[in-house]
């Protein structure tokens, strides 16, 4: 089954509004019409409308938050909603980030939540899983990752699933500089689509897209789109510069 790539790029609490004009200027003059892969920015709250604004109606790009609340509305100080997102013009929510599972204590049941409240506002989750070393190297690996995915996607049906991302990001490929291998990310990234499998079919599963994220550059994005059950990335560290995530994504245009 062939899968649109999808490559993302994660600024986390990088790029104010202001250094936002300055990236997209120089990243929209290479991407400003369709190409075979989607391609994504994920900005900060406050960087997201003027990112939305100067990318328009881009027929390559489309804007993600990194974060939303399940909430609403009302007595939640701090918080973002769904239809806020949906003002400013956000097309994908990144959801359950390892950040935000490790620092901010999310777990499954709320990620579910925010699933939910995403999809109902017409966004797109990106939902990201992923193993601690320790829990690799203990052997936990596939329970670790099934656990993610049961608990993140309980009470989604077959036919939503047309519009989730999932991001298999290993936690210790995170920022690190230790890239997972390509094989050691195309077996876990199988793995993930045997659990989509049987939780929603073969259909499904076969139709999902899943990115990988850890550490991925220029030099080594080629080699890991070539991997089978690869079909883009979410790009933290190497997304901050505009070359060089240009590059990232002409590798997965080569793909
Ligand atoms: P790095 O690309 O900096 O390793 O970050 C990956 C990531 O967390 C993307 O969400």
């Amino acid at each position: 089954m062939s899968r649109k790539p999808i490559i993302a790029a994660n600024w986390k609490m990088n790029v104010t509004p202001s250094e936002a004009v300055t990236y997209l200027d120089s990243f929209l003059g290479t991407f400003k019409e369709a190409v075979p892969v989607d391609i994504v920015i994920g900005a900060s709250f406050v960087t997201l409308p003027k990112a939305a604004e100067l990318i328009g109606p881009n027929p390559a790009v489309s804007v993600a938050a990194q974060n939303m609340s399940h909430e609403a509305s009302g007595a939640f100080t701090g918080e973002t909603s769904a239809a806020m997102l949906n003002d400013v013009g956000v097309d994908y929510v990144i959801l359950g980030h390892s950040e935000r599972r490790s620092l901010y204590g999310e777990c499954d049941s709320v990620i579910n939540k925010k699933v939910h409240a995403t999809l109902a506002a017409g966004m797109k989750p990106i939902l990201c899983i992923g193993e601690s070393l320790e829990e690799r190297e203990g052997g936990k690996l596939e329970s670790v990752l099934s656990e993610q995915l049961e608990g993140s996607l309980a009470d989604v049906s077959a036919e939503q699933m047309a519009d989730i991302v999932i991001a298999y990001e290993p936690v210790w490929a995170i920022g690190t500089g230790v890239t997972a291998t390509s094989e050691q990310a195309q077996d876990t990234q199988k793995f993930v689509r045997s659990v989509l499998e049987k939780l929603f079919g073969g259909d499904v599963a076969g139709a999902t897209r899943i990115q990988y994220g850890g550490s991925v550059k220029p030099g080594n994005a080629g080699e890991l789109i070539g991997q089978p059950d690869i079909d883009g990335f979410l790009v933290g560290g190497a997304a901050l510069d505009p070359t060089s995530f240009a590059e990232i994504v002409s590798a997965g245009i080569a793909g």
